[in-house]
């Protein structure tokens, strides 16, 4: 399945760096109560594939991704815990090549410029990260890409928040926006599930 058709209706992708595993089931659900359901679990703690295995197993409502793929055996670890898609931070001809071969994990892969999201396509990708969004012109850069790149279709990372999410989704180039503000470390910490399902709340009415 491809990005376009997985992540339909989908406007809002939050980016979850999971310090311990017993946090991912209660995590997801605090999320899928309000209302967002396409969860990118980093790769950026140890747990990280175990936390996609009982979120996959456990949270049923969830559609699980694996975040921070940088190398291409990310892909084939990720699929085997049960991640229904994947997001790059870029592209590496390894990664789009060993992408290919698993057609149920589409890959969002990360561009930050018009030559890579020109790479992008020539292997097939019509969607793309655009990362880190807040650094490489937020949306005046999104708004001139729109012009010489029409058939690409950007998910900005990087800088978003409840503040400015808004204003990107208003781009015609833009099918969702993710980030970390819908699961601060601070209240994971604390494991403040209403303050964060509250969060994914506002964030689901954006
Ligand atoms: C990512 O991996 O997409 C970013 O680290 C998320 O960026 P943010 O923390 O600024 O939302």
């Amino acid at each position: 399945m491809a990005i376009a058709s997985l992540f339909s209706g989908v406007r809002v992708v939050p980016v979850l760096t999971i310090p311990r595993v017993e946090l991912a089931v209660p995590l997801a659900r605090a999320l899928v109560a309000g209302g967002i359901t396409h969860l990118e679990v980093t790769l950026r703690t140890d747990c990280a594939l175990a936390a996609i295995e009982a979120i996959s197993a456990r949270v049923p409502d969830a559609v699980p991704g694996v975040g921070t793929v940088t190398r291409p055996e990310h892909l084939a670890e990720a699929r085997g815990a049960g991640a229904r898609f994947a997001v790059s931070p870029g592209l590496t001809p390894a990664i789009a090549e060993v992408a290919r071969t698993i057609a149920d994990m589409p890959l969002l892969p990360g561009v930050a410029t018009a030559s890579e999201a020109m790479v992008a396509a020539s292997y097939g990708f019509d969607h793309v990260k655009f990362f880190p969004a807040g650094a490489i012109g937020s949306v005046a850069a999104l708004r001139g890409l729109a012009a010489p790149l029409p058939d690409i279709r950007f998910c900005p990372t990087g800088g978003i928040d409840a503040g400015n999410a808004g204003e990107y989704l208003m781009l015609g180039n833009v099918f969702c926006v993710g980030g970390s503000w819908l699961a601060p470390a601070g209240l994971l910490d604390k494991e403040d599930w209403p303050a964060i399902s509250a969060l994914a709340k506002a964030a689901s009415a954006l």
